[in-house]
């Protein structure tokens, strides 16, 4: 595919990979750690929980939730293969500041946050890799506080699928070029800034025009250039 998710501009769910790890510094998170399995909808660690530990996702998908005093879940990310989960609150000390949880079985690097703490010490490199992940977090969130008004609802809808299903969407065996994620409308609402309904609309008009299909949780984006087009991308 001619273009990647990097080109889709402003939405909370945007990011280059947050800083990737080089070889080396890989080895030394995975030999500060130990391996551990999820199953699918496990919670790795609950908002407001401690900052006891970091995990590098080595398997699968994390889905990152925040959710607010109204019943309203935010998605905030979906983390994959190589990044790390967890690090901000043992990096500040704080509560967890939104939930993890498994979308499909994962395998995971857990390390201590203390010990974490001393690999940063330690470790310039591993530091500045860490520094890029939470300065690509921060400009995402920019990204979308500038989109809100700027852009109609629809297009933040869209641009956020096309982001995930590039992201971390799985390729449609047989059909090419097409993309497909298991994501809830809920979740895509709370990515987007949206309400459920304005997700549904969307949708509706994004499926007449045939661009995406959807069913039971699972959305297939048939055509994502098209899709990148109609958002104006
Ligand atoms: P922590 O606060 O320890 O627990 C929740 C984790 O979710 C957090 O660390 C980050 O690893 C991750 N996280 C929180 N917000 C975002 C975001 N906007 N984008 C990506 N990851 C996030």
């Amino acid at each position: 595919m001619g273009f990647e998710a990097a080109h889709v501009h402003g939405t909370r769910v945007h990011s280059e990979p947050s800083g990737t790890f080089s070889p080396d510094e890989l080895r030394l998170i995975r030999d500060a750690g130990r391996t551990r399995v999820w199953r699918p909808g496990a919670v790795l660690f609950p908002e407001g929980g401690p900052p006891d530990s970091v995990v590098l996702v080595e398997e699968g998908l994390v889905k990152i939730t925040a959710d607010a005093d109204t019943g309203y879940t935010s998605l905030l990310a979906i983390r994959g293969p190589g990044e790390l989960v967890g690090e901000m609150s043992c990096v500040d000390g704080r509560a967890r500041s939104a939930t993890a949880t498994a979308m499909r079985p994962v395998r995971g690097t857990v390390v201590a946050s203390d010990r974490f703490l001393t690999l940063l010490e330690r470790n310039g490199s591993l530091t500045l890799t860490v520094l890029r992940g939470l300065a690509a977090r921060l400009r995402d969130a920019d990204g979308l506080r500038a989109d809100q008004g700027a852009l109609p609802s629809g297009v933040r809808v869209a641009r956020v699928l096309l982001d995930l299903v590039l992201r971390h969407g799985a390729e449609v065996p047989g059909r090419a070029g097409e993309r497909v994620l298991s994501v809830s409308q809920r979740e895509l609402a709370g990515a987007a800034g949206t309400s459920r309904e304005s997700v549904v609309r969307t949708l509706r008009r994004l499926h007449r025009e045939g661009l995406v299909s959807t069913s039971r949780g699972r959305t297939v984006v048939l055509d994502p250039r098209a899709l990148a087009r109609w958002a104006g991308i």
